[in-house]
């Protein structure tokens, strides 16, 4: 029979660091203030005190980091990403939000109206920010590699450190088994581009509720640093009222860290709200039911 012929194994030297080393190039980890109330303090580090390990909130997400965003329709993923947007801007830094479903025009009107819900003068922060429009240009929705090469010219000239994607899902529509294929990609390019990132994606209504699992239908959560989780419950059953304290027919707002592998976070699930202006704040924690009674 004849031989095949497969190339010898090579060593690949330059895959190898020692720990040593590789702690020298790591970046350094800050907090990125998020401009959602109640959001920042859920994440925390952990430092070394008088011999006992304590917990410090962070006061932000962890930078250089890619949260997935997840819920189903009407969870407030938008306007928590917008919150982001106009606290970045309005510290001077520059954010590029990728819009994949909404044309830039109508994104750039709510990005208005949330600037002024957060009593930010928008005129002053405009330019911080640089939309992309997936939504009316099919060439960058339908084209992986043209949108990483328009945001990597946006990144370059307008010297962006923070990328929104709204959404992620709608990168993928009709062809849900490249989810992973797109998301990875969309993944590496923000580490390679040192870009903090988050990336919205939708659930749809029958997937579990409170976890990132099969959000998006393909776990997007596993590739990512750590995952977001809004969701929205209609109390509809005295049990549930019962629980949440609300009445039939009232809607319950939740949200939750799920995951983060960047920072500690904590991982109860808290109160959600949305505003009458259309600010996300995160309140308090769900209590068990022997607590409330207190
Ligand atoms: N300007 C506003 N003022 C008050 N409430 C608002 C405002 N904008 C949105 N909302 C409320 O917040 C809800 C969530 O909005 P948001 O657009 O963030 O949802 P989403 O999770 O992005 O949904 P989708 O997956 O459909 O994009 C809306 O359904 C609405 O009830
Ligand atoms: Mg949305």
């Amino acid at each position: 029979m004849e031989e095949v012929h497969r190339p010898q194994p090579q060593v690949i030297e330059e895959g190898i660091l020692v720990e040593g080393e590789a702690i020298k190039k790591a970046p350094r980890i800050t907090p990125v203030p998020t401009g959602v109330e109640g959001l920042d303090n859920l994440f925390y580090s952990t430092e070394i005190k008088d011999g006992q390990v304590v917990k410090k909130p962070l006061g932000g997400i962890p930078s250089l980091s890619v949260f997935n965003i997840t819920g189903s329709s009407d969870t407030g993923k938008t306007l928590l990403v917008e919150q982001f947007t106009i606290k970045q801007a309005s510290l001077g830094k520059r954010v590029a939000f990728i819009t994949v479903e909404t044309p830039a025009t109508f994104v750039s009107l709510s990005l208005r109206e949330r600037a002024t819900a957060m009593g930010i003068e928008f005129s002053q922060i405009e330019d911080n920010i640089v939309l992309i429009d997936a939504a009316s240009y099919s060439s960058l929705r339908e084209n992986i590699p043209n949108l990483l090469a328009t945001l990597a010219h946006v990144i370059k000239n307008y010297q962006v450190k923070f990328t929104i994607v709204d959404s992620v899902t709608g990168l993928y529509e009709h062809r849900e088994m490249m989810a992973r294929i797109v998301v990875r990609q969309l993944f590496n390019f923000m580490k390679k581009w040192y870009q903090t990132a988050l990336f919205v994606s939708q659930k749809r209504s029958g997937h579990e509720e409170l976890t990132a699992e099969a959000a998006g239908g393909y776990a997007v959560g596993h590739i990512v640093d750590g995952s977001m989780v809004l969701a929205k419950e209609l109390i509809m059953s005295p049990y549930q009222a019962k629980t949440f304290g609300k009445a039939i027919g009232d809607i319950v707002r939740l949200f939750r860290i799920d995951g983060c592998r960047m920072s500690g976070h904590d991982t109860r699930t808290f109160y959600m709200e949305i505003t009458d202006t259309g600010l996300v704040r995160i309140t308090e924690p769900l209590l068990p039911l022997e607590k409330k009674k207190k």
